[in-house]
């Protein structure tokens, strides 16, 4: 699809509308408007707005789609798919100044907030409430909560508490023609007609550009204890995550992590670790409630589970320092990885009893195309990140034979019955891939929902299709 690019009379339209401080040129400061947190990927926008509201940004898109000007929606920039790249120019346009939480809402377990907020602004502002909100991507400190409900975005609480889709109730949201609409209703329950909020939840900025956001709360679990396991087999390792539930427990994190995830984590934030000869992987598990004795229960048998499959060590972290150490560590595994290396995150996720076969076979596919991948993620929930690292590899092969090998990785995905995404979204990077986990009638269905959003496709042109 061709659009017309940017002309100086669109600038001057959108200074009237939104006051020359929130119009920034390439010859203003616009560089971290090109680029999000996938791979090394750079892209510069002919124009980034700054709306303030959704009235501002309903002109915006209303005269982009008249124009035929392409608008790329942006939050923080911490996506891993590419979805808030400005592919093909025209404008970026941040929600970073919708950053208010409007309403706590503590008879109704609800929080309303403006799609800029920051995920961990929310949390922290609700638990002074007594109140949950449990998702909890690792980039939590940034990315705001309308990017986590573009993707859908999970963390390693997802296991015990669902990801984004399921604190979802309402949505206020500004369609590419320009109409506000809200997508539902503010309760628990809705079963009145096709539910768009739930539609919009995933859609990677493709349908409509959300605005606010009516969250569902929970009650704080007050008591946690944190424990890392070590292995000598990863295998054994991704085997006992499933007998860990099959063995009734429900722990509310569980995730698996490749000794050199540690390295690079530890490296990068100067976090001394101590990696045990021998050891070839480590799980993180927390268990968390109000008991103490049932959380201190449920960690024994977690235990028994563990030793049964070849645990060679168990750490308990007893402080919020300890706990914060172990937490730092993992979170900063995508980070330090960026930091270190050229690399590519694929996002693969398979039912839980399939993690085995999962990590066996990307290592068996990564040692055929010599490359090196550090796997670690939520493997409660099945979802494995393979992080491939370029290494010394050509550009060439980097381009193109290394597409080959995460077609296979995919592959085995969808044999598995798994998917190539879990929580981080298909973007631009992944959207080649597509075709594996979805046939021709998915696609198409997907196009025809999109063009009913956006006749004119000018929203996040070149994403997810
Ligand atoms: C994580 C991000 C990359 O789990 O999803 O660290
Ligand atoms: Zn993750």
């Amino acid at each position: 699809m061709t659009f017309t690019s940017v002309e100086p009379k669109d600038i001057l339209f959108f200074r009237e509308l939104l006051g020359d401080s929130y119009v920034l040129t390439p010859s203003d400061d616009c560089e971290r408007y090109t680029h999000d947190h996938t791979e090394d990927l750079r892209y510069t926008p002919h124009v980034v707005l700054l709306p303030s509201g959704p009235e501002e940004i309903s002109a915006v898109l209303k005269y982009c789609n008249e124009q035929k000007i392409c608008v790329t929606p942006r939050g923080a920039g911490t996506g891993l798919s590419g979805g808030a790249l400005a592919i093909q120019g025209g404008v970026i346009l941040s929600t970073e100044r919708l950053n208010k939480i409007l309403k706590i809402d503590t008879t109704n377990f609800q929080a309303v907030v403006e799609c800029g907020v920051i995920n961990e602004e929310l949390q922290q502002a609700v638990i002074k409430q007594g109140l949950f909100y449990p998702p909890d991507p690792a980039s939590k400190g940034s990315c705001f909560l309308g990017g986590n409900v573009a993707h859908s975005s999970g963390g390693p609480r997802a296991l015990k508490y669902g990801t984004t889709r399921d604190y979802i109730l309402n949505l206020e949201m500004v369609l590419p023609t320009g109409e506000i609409i809200w997508t539902g209703a503010n309760t628990l329950k809705y079963s009145t007609g096709y539910n768009l909020t739930h539609l919009m939840i995933g859609s990677e900025g493709t349908l409509g550009i959300v605005t606010k956001i009516v969250l569902k709360l929970i009650a704080y679990p007050t008591k946690n204890m944190l424990l890392l396991a070590s292995f000598n087999s990863p295998v054994k390792a991704c085997e006992a995550v499933a007998a860990i539930f099959m063995a009734g427990c429900a722990p509310s994190v569980c995730e698996f992590i490749e000794p050199d995830g540690f390295r690079l984590s530890s490296a990068f934030t100067g976090l001394a670790f101590d990696i045990k000869e021998g050891v070839e992987a480590y799980l993180l598990i927390e268990a968390d409630g109000n008991d103490e004795d049932a959380i201190m229960l449920e960690c024994e048998k977690i235990s028994e589970v563990l030793n049964q499959h070849e645990c060679s060590d168990t750490l308990i972290a007893y402080s919020a320092e300890q706990k914060e150490y172990f937490w730092k560590l993992r979170r900063t595994i995508g980070e330090s990885t960026k930091f270190n290396n050229v690399y590519k995150e694929e996002d693969t996720v398979v039912p839980r009893g399939e993690l085995p076969a999962l990590f066996q076979g990307v290592k068996e596919i990564a040692a055929r195309y010599n490359v090196r991948t550090v796997c670690y993620g939520h493997a409660g929930d099945g979802n494995l990140h393979v992080n491939i690292l370029k290494d010394d590899h050509s550009d060439e092969f980097w381009q193109n034979d290394i597409k080959e090998a995460i077609r296979e990785i995919f592959r085995l995905c969808k044999s598995l019955g798994g998917t190539i995404s879990g929580e981080h979204g298909i973007g631009l990077v992944q959207k080649e891939f597509m075709n594996i986990v979805l046939d021709e009638v998915n696609l198409e269905l997907m196009r025809k929902i999109k063009k009913a959003f956006d006749p004119n496709g000018i929203l996040n042109p070149g994403k997810i299709f």
